[in-house]
């Protein structure tokens, strides 16, 4: 049985940082035909129906029918403390996360929260998360039980931490890697879920750690590799203190063996020009966290110019640093922060980092991510006049850029219409 869905559609043929607006293409009176989980066809709305006069028909009339938001880096363990005030990195961990990251080590609670998350998630059109854990493998399969009873495509991992952390959390070399392995035997590559390989950040890991999770690495090269990379510059400074024989930061993970295509970096905020240009040599990804690095206080992201040096780079929340579930949210932080940098970016970029970039760091660029056929059918479908303000302010719009640029910079999950997981109307847990 297929089901063809009618609205606005918006696809891309490329990167619209390279290419321009010309890499997005958009349908006024779209479809998008679905059958077995997969995007069958996208095309002109009268010609599909044509074609398909059996499918389940939906019209969504004026609404946009997007691939559904890929989250690249999110805490889901810090759910429940999204917006705690007053603290920077560091202390924000030692007073707000940890403590709340320990009480996960109770499966009533684990679950609790990675029900709450994965529904947020798909509540705000988000339909793929790449998701840190707490350092119990509870924590883990409470998310991939989630996830996987909802249908969602996500990547997870046990955070890794061996020092400069509470008791209750910290692990050792061997438990990590052990831990981590068994983890991967039981989830990588069942369904939908696949494992990320996590230390948390260099200054949680003794070296001995890091080395442990290298050789975890090595052998199993077809997990992504997700961790945090010079996001305050505290933490750079401590980073240099603990590794005095690395040269930079990003060099502590290439001298364990944790740096490579398919490692995802969380903020990258700031790097110097040796990391910049061994990001984009090694195909690394950054995953920009807009909303979390101004609300902890970081420092603002080089979009433009990581983008040009040819670094992949995905959107991310980073709930619960970050301040919003929204990725419509963190694409106008990611607007305003490119601001301040002196650069307007267009709302095709913005739209594709939130969908096929994040996708492509997280090694899932062929799979999700873009409307186009043989995809897996995780779609969002956005209401262009959610709120009375943005209506008023698309009302006036002459072309579809600009009606979509006010749902960017003013929606949430208000305009989230309709979501499609794996082929079928998003629901809740079976
Ligand atoms: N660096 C190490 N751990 C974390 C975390 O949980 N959140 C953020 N934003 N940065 C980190
Ligand atoms: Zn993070």
């Amino acid at each position: 049985m297929a089901d063809l869905i009618l609205g606005q559609t918006l696809s891309f043929t490329a990167d619209p940082f390279a290419e321009g607006a010309g890499a997005a293409e958009h349908r006024r009176h779209g479809a998008v035909l679905v059958e077995g989980g997969r995007i069958a066809a996208v095309g002109e709305a009268e010609a599909l129906r044509r074609a398909h006069p059996q499918a389940s028909v939906t019209d969504h009339r004026d609404a946009l029918i997007s691939a559904g938001f890929v989250d690249c880096h999110m805490h889901y363990p810090q759910t429940g403390i999204i917006a705690s005030w007053g603290k920077r990195l560091i202390d924000w961990l030692n007073h707000y996360t940890f403590p709340e990251e320990m009480r996960l080590a109770d499966p009533a609670v684990a679950a609790d929260t990675a029900a709450r998350a994965c529904d947020l998630a798909l509540a705000h059109g988000t339909t793929t998360l790449a998701s840190y854990c707490t350092s119990t493998p509870v924590s883990v399969e409470a998310f991939f039980a989630a996830a996987e009873a909802r249908g969602m495509r996500v990547i997870a991992g046990k955070t890794c931490m061996d020092r400069h952390a509470p008791p209750g959390l910290i692990d050792t070399p061997e438990r990590a890697h052990d831990e981590s392995a068994a983890l991967i035997a039981r989830w990588h590559g069942r369904g939908r879920l696949g494992y990320a390989i996590t230390p948390r950040f260099a200054p949680t890991s003794t070296p001995e750690q890091l080395e442990a999770l290298g050789a975890l690495r090595a052998a199993h090269p077809d997990c992504i590799l997700q961790t945090h990379l010079s996001e305050q510059t505290d933490e750079v400074a401590w980073v240099a203190e603990l590794f005095p024989e690395a040269r930079d930061y990003l060099d502590v993970y290439e001298r364990f063996g944790l740096a490579d295509a398919s490692s995802v970096f969380g903020h990258a905020i700031h790097l110097v020009p040796r990391e910049r240009d061994r990001l984009a040599e090694l195909g690394a990804g950054a995953a920009h966290c807009p909303t979390s690095n101004s609300f902890i206080g970081s420092g603002l992201f080089d979009l433009v110019g990581l983008k040009a040096a040819g670094v992949r780079v995905g959107l991310a929340t980073d709930t619960g640093g970050g301040s919003s579930f929204s990725m419509l949210r963190t694409m106008a932080a990611a607007y305003e922060v490119a601001q301040l940098r002196g650069h307007a970016v267009h709302p095709a970029a913005l739209w594709w980092l939130a969908t096929q970039g994040s996708a492509e760091v997280l090694g899932l660029g062929g799979t999700i991510g873009n409307l186009v056929p043989g995809r897996e059918a995780d779609l969002v479908v956005i209401d262009l006049a959610s709120t009375p303000a943005i209506a008023q302010r698309a009302a006036r719009a002459e072309s579809f850029w600009e009606a979509l640029f006010p749902t960017i910079m003013m929606g949430d999950d208000r305009a989230v219409r309709a979501v499609w997981v794996n082929g079928r109307p998003a629901r809740g847990a079976d």
